[in-house]
This record gives structure tokens, sequence and C-alpha cells, in this order.
């Protein structure tokens, strides 16, 4: 079954998406489309019930207004300007239309069904993975992180056996994350899973890079020449699966943002490994790519877990990467996540982590001197990770966090909690 859809244009405005939500919300289904769409490319979406213009229909950005193509005023789809004073885009005079008058225009002006729902999402995913696959193979990179998780269980249900996943442990792990990848896909889901264990290739090539930027893309780049590498082992590839998103999309549509740091995430593949690309979850928002993983039985703990840079505990084990400093901070994260679970912490901070600066302190146990290394906690909570703020956490919970660590955790005399916001620190430290 195909779902109702309600088109959003893009006019420039910054609150398409929270309107594109809000639709969603309200259980039909909605996209947003370049201003310049004509009729003939509406049509093609199929069971378009109704077009949002949002900013007017004579929005002005930069000096330069914004027109429609005038056919779509013809093509007999209702279409409602959400009207805004015309506005300059970074005069911020967006504002939201009215919920009633948008149920209103999406229930009453165009009819639609709100047959939007994960059940209906997954049973339409399945169809159109079938067909655009066939009997061809795919490949996936499962890092174990939401997207692609979530698009390993939804192609194992749409195609089984033809799903092919590899996983690459590159040590920058957190403690037992490559064991779970494990257990869930093989060990229960039964699926075709290659576990590369490439931990000693990427510790050696990380010897003594002290540059994050550095650091990151030797971490990126070998990554994906170890995931070439088992590409090339394979026969009859033709698909490589991607857990693209929703926001990894529009973000890429509009994105005039400096670079701060350069994320990671897989792509670039060389030219002669062309593969066509699976990219089912690439409408959905973050938290619709969660529920999606719960309808599909994924475990809770995988779906709801926070976010974790692909370069791993390789940008929180600073400057080189010392293997005593990487075991440290993998043991002190997983007491924090441990603790930060019990006091029921875990649903309520975006994100906590540990991090062990490149430098050692002094301190003293059993009336010796030591020279050890510290542990940082850093606990933040965010809405878009652009800025964010830090967690008041309880003061009897750190305490049993520091004294945990300090009795647990070798090489270490000292903890300290990160108290700065983002800006001007980053979430990360590298
Ligand atoms: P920063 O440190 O830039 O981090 O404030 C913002 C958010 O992005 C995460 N992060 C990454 N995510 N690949 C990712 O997929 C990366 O290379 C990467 N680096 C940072 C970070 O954990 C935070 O949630």
């Amino acid at each position: 079954m195909k779902q109702d859809m309600i088109v959003i244009l893009d006019m420039g405005s910054t609150e398409n998406t929270v309107i594109a939500r809000e639709i969603r919300d309200m259980g039909v289904y909605s996209e947003i489309h370049p201003h310049d769409i004509t009729a003939e490319e509406l049509k093609k979406l199929d069971n378009v019930k109704g077009i949002i213009l949002n900013g007017g229909k004579n929005r002005i950005v930069d000096g330069a207004s914004v027109e429609i193509h005038p056919d779509l005023y013809d093509c007999g789809i209702p279409m409602m300007a959400v009207d805004h004073p015309t506005a300059k885009c970074d005069q911020k005079l967006d504002k939201l239309p009215d919920e009633k008058v948008l149920r209103q225009f999406v229930f009453n002006t165009c009819q639609a069904d709100p047959n939007w729902n994960m059940k209906n999402f997954i049973e339409d995913q399945v169809e159109l993975i079938k067909r655009q696959v066939g009997e061809k193979k795919v490949l996936l990179a499962l890092s174990g992180g939401v997207d692609s998780s979530v698009v390993a269980a939804l192609l194992l249900k749409a195609i089984g056996d033809q799903l092919v996943c590899v996983h690459v442990n590159h040590g920058l792990m957190r403690k037992n994350e490559s064991e779970s990848v494990i257990e869930v896909f093989r060990n229960q889901l039964h699926a075709n899973l290659i576990y590369v264990d490439a931990t000693e290739r990427f510790l050696t090539k990380l010897e003594n890079v002290a540059d994050p930027e550095q650091k990151r893309k030797i971490i990126g780049s070998e990554f994906i020449r170890v995931f070439e590498e088992e590409a090339r082992k394979l026969d009859g590839i033709e698909f490589l699966g991607q857990g693209t998103i929703y926001p990894d999309i529009i973000e890429s549509g509009t994105k005039t943002a400096k670079m701060v740091k350069s994320h990671h995430n897989v792509g670039g593949l060389p030219e002669d490994l062309q593969f066509d690309l699976v990219e089912p979850l690439k409408q959905l928002f973050k938290d619709e790519v969660r529920a999606c993983g719960v309808e599909l039985g994924l475990p809770h703990k995988m779906v709801y877990r926070q976010p974790f840079p692909g370069p791993g505990l390789g940008v929180r084990c600073l400057g080189a990467i010392t293997r005593d400093r990487l075991t440290a901070v993998r043991e002190a994260d997983a007491i924090l996540r441990e603790e930060f679970e019990k006091a029921g912490l875990d649903k309520k901070v975006w994100q906590y982590f540990t991090v062990v600066p490149d430098f050692k302190s002094v301190g003293v146990r059993n009336n010796a001197r030591t020279f050890e290394y510290m542990v940082i906690i850093r606990a933040i909570n965010t809405i878009d990770a652009m800025s964010a703020t830090i967690e008041k956490v309880d003061w009897d919970i750190l305490q049993k966090i520091t004294e945990r660590i300090l009795t647990e955790v070798e090489n270490v005399n000292r903890v300290c909690y990160d108290m700065s916001p983002k800006p001007p620190a980053t979430i990360e430290f590298e």
C-alpha cells in the first residue's frame, strides 16, 4: 500500500522540518521538496494529497524572490501557502502555522488518510527492497549504531540471506560492543555476518599520531580500506546498503556551515567498486528510525543507545593513542554507563562518556607517590548537537562513579567532571 503524502515546498524557511514532523505526528506522511519541482515530478511521487508552500508564495531570500513552478497552480492538488511577512531569511520571521489550520488543511481540504505508521512503512519498504534488489546481493557495513542496525534488520526481513553484513572492529569500540553486534545479528537474527577484527591494524597506523584531524582521517580511510578488502573477497555483490536518514539528506542539501571536525561515516569507496545504493531509511527522522527498529524487534538497548562517533574511543583517548590509556577510557566508560543506567540517567541524559588525556598527574596510594592518568567525565544535553548544556549530575552519583573508577581502572589516580557547554567547547574533545 502506498501512503498518502503532503508535500512541503522548500522556500528557504528554517521551519520546514518542524512542519513535516508535525504532519507525520498527525499520522500523515510528509516530505520536503525543492520549491522548483515541476507538476510532472510531483505526480511521479504518487499519492500527493496536498502541497504546503512554507514561507509564502513570493518569498524573498537574499534579495531574490523564490517562485514556484506555475503549473503547480493547475495540477489539481490542494495548496496552502503559509504566509509570513516577506522577509530576508536571516531576519527569522518564520512562524509556524496553527495546528488547527494545518489539521483542517490535511484532513478536510486534502482528505488525507492518517495511514503513516511503522507497520505500513516496513511493509512498503520490504516490497520496494525486494523489487529493487531482485535475486542480487546487498553488502552492508554494520557498525552497531542505530541507523546501520535498523537498516540491517529491515534488509534481513526483506531479503534474508542475500544480505551480507560486515562488522569491522577498529579496536576503538566500547566494551562488549562488537560482541553484542555478533550476538544480536549472528546468533539471534541469523544474519550473514562477517566479523573483521582489525584492531592491530588500526592501532599500528595510529601509533604516535597526535593530531586530532589526522587521527580522524586515518581511522576513516583505514575503515574504507578494510571494508573494501572484504568487499573484493565476495562474489556477486551489486548493492550497498546504507543507513542514510532524512536529516542527512536535508542537511546535505542546505549545508553552508563551516567544518569544525571531519565526521566519519562509510562512503567514498573506490570507483571500480561501483554499487547501487539501497537506502530504505532515507525518509525517516531519527525517532522514526528508532520506532522502526523496535517494530522490527531489535533490542531496546541497541535502538535507544546514545550517539557514538565513528572514530569511536579514538577521539576520547586524547593525543597519540596508547593501549594503556585506551583500556582506561574503555573501562571507565563502561563504569560510567553502568552507573548512569542504575540511576536512570541513561534515559534522561543525551550523551555521556569518559575521556583520558595524554598526560599524567601526581597522586598518592598506600603512602607511595603515584604518577598516573586522569579520567574526565562528560555528560551533556542537546537537541541537535549544534549546541549543548551540561547535565547537573547528582554529587553522590558522581562520587560513586569516581570511587569505582579509582579502584577498578588501572593507571588512573584522578577523576574530573567537564563543566563546559558547547560553544565554546565541542561535545567531543577531538
Ligand atoms: P561535536 O564534538 O562536534 O559532536 O560537538 C557533535 C556530535 O557528533 C558526534 N560526532 C560524530 N558522529 N562521526 C559521527 O557519526 C564522527 O566522526 C563524529 N564526531 C563527533 C559527537 O559524539 C556528538 O554527538
